[in-house]
């Protein structure tokens, strides 16, 4: 395993020199994070059938961007009414977690921080604490009750599959569910609760938007993604009139050598070094297929229950993911310690606009449109990614190995089941 990963960041580290760095007008971090994929893609480091892994750049300066008087200005009676739920504070909690790595099966080898031996615990001892109400854990036997031949679905990339995960091993602690669809990737998955004829699935697709995709089975990509801007990928929109729910989001994606299309005609590119074409912004490309997945969403005749889930940071320190970028912290950061990075600002600034604007379209037509802002907990949690606990017993051999740590996906258990707690309160709190 290790001769693998220092094979691979070798080879990583050629292909890194080889590229002319400062010709791209988007400098210097876009390519690390475009190369970035290519190692963290890699098949021969996965321990399970399913690969994708995005990580960003480095981490910004710290400051303080939070304001932390605005619980003083809420009433109690107004804090019952219009409580915010994504505005809080991780307080300390010793309750147990739902479920640990030996009694759930679902979680993926690369977030089973337990099992993969991360020696402390400290990251599982806190609790969302929104400053206007309380946030119940989600009670799984009411949930499941709710959902009685309900159909959900969560589509997206990395992320997504690791929150179908956090909410397969809650709602597990009931009823095992039977796995009972996966395509040849392990990408797109699907469970049903038998007593509860509840369908589950992951759906795969990390632009929302239609997109070819060159890559080989180690992540090396032989082309930029050719993506369409103006088209919504099918993978999902298929199965649309069938689902109940969804929880919807997209992002990292956007930073990856893309060739833009609209109207099936090239529009221009972002990050191909290798190309004359047009450099586009992240911004527009990110913004045009929000708007088209707003759009379509509003315009369908079937009015399921859909969340937009933002995207969430990393918390790589001292270093990129490649140069020894770290996540060692055992507590969650005070508001304001962490800033969002440039690009994970980029995609949140257009997430909330565009929201915003479509907020008032979607209750005129009756559509039940959420948004599930978990970005500014999940600034707060630079405790709770798996680090070198990506990898099973990273230190076993050698105290001091070199691990390309993950700083942007979650432990399970971990604070993504969170993210449960707060779509039950929003599915019962209205
Ligand atoms: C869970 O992790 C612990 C270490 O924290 C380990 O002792 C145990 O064997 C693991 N259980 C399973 C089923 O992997
Ligand atoms: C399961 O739920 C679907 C609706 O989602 C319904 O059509 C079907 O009849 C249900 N099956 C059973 C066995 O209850
Ligand atoms: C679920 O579907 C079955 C079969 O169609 C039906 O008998 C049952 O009443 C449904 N349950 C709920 C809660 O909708
Ligand atoms: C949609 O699924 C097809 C077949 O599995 C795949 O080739 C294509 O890349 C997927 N689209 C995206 C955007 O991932
Ligand atoms: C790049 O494209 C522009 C306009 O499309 C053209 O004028 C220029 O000669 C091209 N440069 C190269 C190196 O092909």
């Amino acid at each position: 395993m290790e001769n693998k990963i220092l094979y691979n960041w070798k080879s990583w580290w050629r292909a890194f020199n080889n590229h002319n760095f400062f010709a791209i007008k988007l400098g210097v971090s876009i390519l690390l994070v475009a190369l970035a994929f290519r190692l963290l893609f890699n098949r021969s480091l996965e321990l399970s059938p399913v690969s994708e892994t995005p990580f960003l750049e480095s981490v910004a300066p710290l400051i303080t961007v939070y304001s932390e008087t605005r619980a003083d200005h809420i009433s109690p009676q107004d804090s019952e009414a219009k409580c915010d739920l994504f505005d809080g504070d991780w307080v300390p909690d010793k309750t147990e977690p739902f479920y640990t790595n030996s009694t759930c099966e679902f979680i993926e080898q690369h977030q089973n921080c337990m099992k993969n031996g991360r020696p402390d615990r400290e990251y599982l001892n806190w609790r969302w604490k929104p400053r206007g109400c309380d946030l119940p854990r989600l009670d799984p036997w009411k949930f499941l009750d709710l959902m009685r031949n309900k159909s959900w679905a969560l589509i997206g990339d990395s992320i997504s599959r690791n929150h179908v995960q956090s909410l397969l091993c809650m709602l597990s602690v009931v009823e095992k569910p039977d796995h009972v669809y996966h395509d040849e990737g392990y990408k797109n998955r699907r469970w049903v609760f038998p007593s509860y004829n509840f369908s589950l699935s992951v759906l795969w697709s990390p632009f929302l938007a239609q997109a070819a995709i060159f890559e080989d089975i180690d992540g090396v990509a032989s082309s930029e993604i050719e993506l369409h801007l103006d088209k919504l990928d099918k993978n999902w929109t298929r199965h649309y009139n069938d689902l109940d729910y969804m929880i919807l989001s997209s992002g990292k994606w956007f930073v990856k050598g893309s060739i833009y299309y609209e109207n099936d005609q090239i529009l221009g590119c972002h990050f191909c070094p290798k190309r004359n074409i047009t450099e586009v912004e992240i911004k527009f490309a990110y913004r045009k297929v929000i708007r088209n997945v707003f759009s379509f969403i509003i315009a369908s005749k079937h009015k399921g229950i859909i969340f937009y889930r933002t995207s969430t940071p990393d918390h790589f320190e001292n270093g990129e993911w490649f140069s020894g970028g770290i996540c060692e912290r055992k507590l969650p950061a005070r508001h304001g310690e962490f800033e969002l990075k440039e690009l994970n600002r980029i995609l949140r600034d257009v997430e909330l606009e565009e929201f915003e604007k479509v907020s008032p379209k979607a209750a005129e037509n009756g559509v039940n449109l959420k948004l599930l802002d978990v970005n500014p907990l999940s600034l707060l949690r630079p405790d709770a990614h798996p680090g070198p606990y990506r990898f099973f017993q990273p230190f076993a051999k050698d105290k001091n190995a070199k691990v390309i740590n993950d700083c942007l996906h979650w432990c399970l258990p971990g604070p993504i089941d969170t993210w449960n707690d707060l779509l039950m309160e929003m599915l019962v709190g209205g």
